[in-house]
């Protein structure tokens, strides 16, 4: 049988629920994949916290040159998150010729050309099925299920703080910051939540899964980005009156050689399935040309989930006969011809507050009219102080559209304010 010596970079939680399952689970790996994946050496900070999380001492290691100068080691797992010291390491480890997993959406995104660069040269793999929704195989369903389709759309709930934030303002009216400290408190929050709320780790995982989906480098900086830190319960109540529910979706949609990539809150019909995913799971769906729709559900983080993408990512390492790179041009840019298409299609809810007079509400719909946008529901909200709340859901309309209405409309004298513009599907 053959035998695979592992070292793990980074005892954190994904790090030790990697080790826990391979030690868990080693029997039945033998059994059904023909490889004995052993863990000889694993590096942090220091080797009291490496046996304090995993009771062996003997495996513990504070320097990179104990994994690199080691001839029996050729798979490296890197856990450790962040841009620094982990490009570096997995850049030293990769061009030794030892193939990395990692579970690292943030340093995938930012810097994938030149970590696959290093790889080539090294002549080792690079494998990620981790660093994009947990433990849910949307990586592996792309790139080796959906091969031979034409993949046009990938849209799903890829954050699960943002959503278990905004399932408890759903369910149980929940300020946005109470949802969030509950969110700290039970660990799914970090205690600086930016990365998850203001939606940048969706942003990266969207990257590397519309790269993949549509064969070309989609660079983060190319995708809208709105987190779910402005989102309040009022906006959550009227949604539901109208017949949906908020998600922070992450949304690649592929026509011809045009491509659209956002992720911002939404409004989905309370019927959808995407509604029905609450607290911390996450759902992708996939739409191909031939295979028309696919959902995957599951849980997109934790120590366990994530760390079975590690393991599947070290076996299928294993196993490999050769190594598995990009099939596209991986340079860190859109290739031609393919653009990104700023004005998508979508409806729209918008939240105003107004002076509370007659003939208040013909002066936006002569706005609205003029743009070509039109309106599904008009909805007036309690008066206070001679203000009240309009709240419209339009019609299919451009982005650009509503964003040069909603800016002559925030203009008028009659408006207070435009509290809110969430996209609808
Ligand atoms: N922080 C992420 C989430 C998990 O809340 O989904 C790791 O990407």
């Amino acid at each position: 049988m053959k035998t695979v010596n592992v070292a793990i970079m980074g005892i954190g939680t994904v790090g030790g629920g990697t080790y826990e399952i391979l030690k868990k689970n080693r029997a039945l790996i033998k059994r059904t994949q023909g490889v004995d994946v052993v863990v000889t050496k694993i590096l942090d900070r220091s080797a009291e916290l490496i046996e304090k999380r995993t009771g062996n001492k003997d495996i513990a290691v504070t320097n990179l040159d104990d994994i690199l100068s080691d001839d029996k080691i050729s798979i490296v797992v890197e856990t450790m998150g962040g841009v620094e010291p982990a490009k570096t390491f997995i850049k030293k480890v990769l061009l030794s010729g030892k193939s990395i997993v990692t579970a690292n959406k943030e340093l995938l995104s930012k810097h994938w050309a030149e970590l696959e660069q290093a790889a080539k040269d090294g002549g080792a793999g690079l494998y990620f099925e981790a660093s994009c929704v947990g433990g849910v195989p949307v990586i592996r369903t792309l790139t080796e299920s959906l091969q031979g389709d034409n993949v046009l759309e990938i849209m799903g709930i890829i954050n699960g703080t943002t959503n278990y934030i905004l399932t408890k303002m759903t369910e149980e009216g929940m300020s946005y910051g109470q949802a969030l400290k509950e969110a700290q408190d039970k660990g799914f929050a970090e205690f600086d939540p930016t990365a998850d709320v203001e939606g940048f780790d969706a942003v990266y995982k969207l990257s590397i899964l519309s790269s993949l989906g549509f064969h070309t480098c989609i660079p983060y900086t190319e995708i809208y980005r709105e987190g779910i830190s402005k989102i309040t319960v009022n906006d959550i109540e009227s949604g539901k009156e109208l017949g949906y529910t908020v998600k922070l979706l992450a949304i690649g949609k592929k026509k011809g050689n045009k491509v659209e990539v956002r992720v911002h809150p939404t409004f989905v019909p309370s019927a959808h399935p995407l509604a029905a995913v609450r607290n911390e799971f996450n759902a992708v769906f996939l739409k191909g040309d031939c295979v028309d729709d696919v959902m995957l559900y599951g849980r997109g983080a934790g120590a366990l989930p994530t760390g079975s993408a590690i393991v599947s990512d070290i076996i299928y390492c294993a196993k490999a006969t050769e190594r598995r790179y990009t099939d596209f041009e991986n340079n860190g840019k859109l290739n031609a011809p393919t653009e990104i298409l700023s004005d998508f299609d979508s409806k729209y809810y918008i939240a105003l507050s107004v002076s509370d007079k007659p003939g208040v509400l013909s002066k936006f719909t002569e706005v609205l009219g003029n743009y070509g946008i039109s309106l599904n529901s008009v909805i007036q909200k309690g008066a206070a102080d001679g203000f009240a709340q309009i709240i419209f859901l339009t019609h299919t309309t451009t982005e650009n559209a509503v964003r040069n209405a909603v800016d002559e409309i925030g203009k008028l004298k009659v408006v207070k304010s435009v509290d809110s513009l969430i996209r609808v599907i």
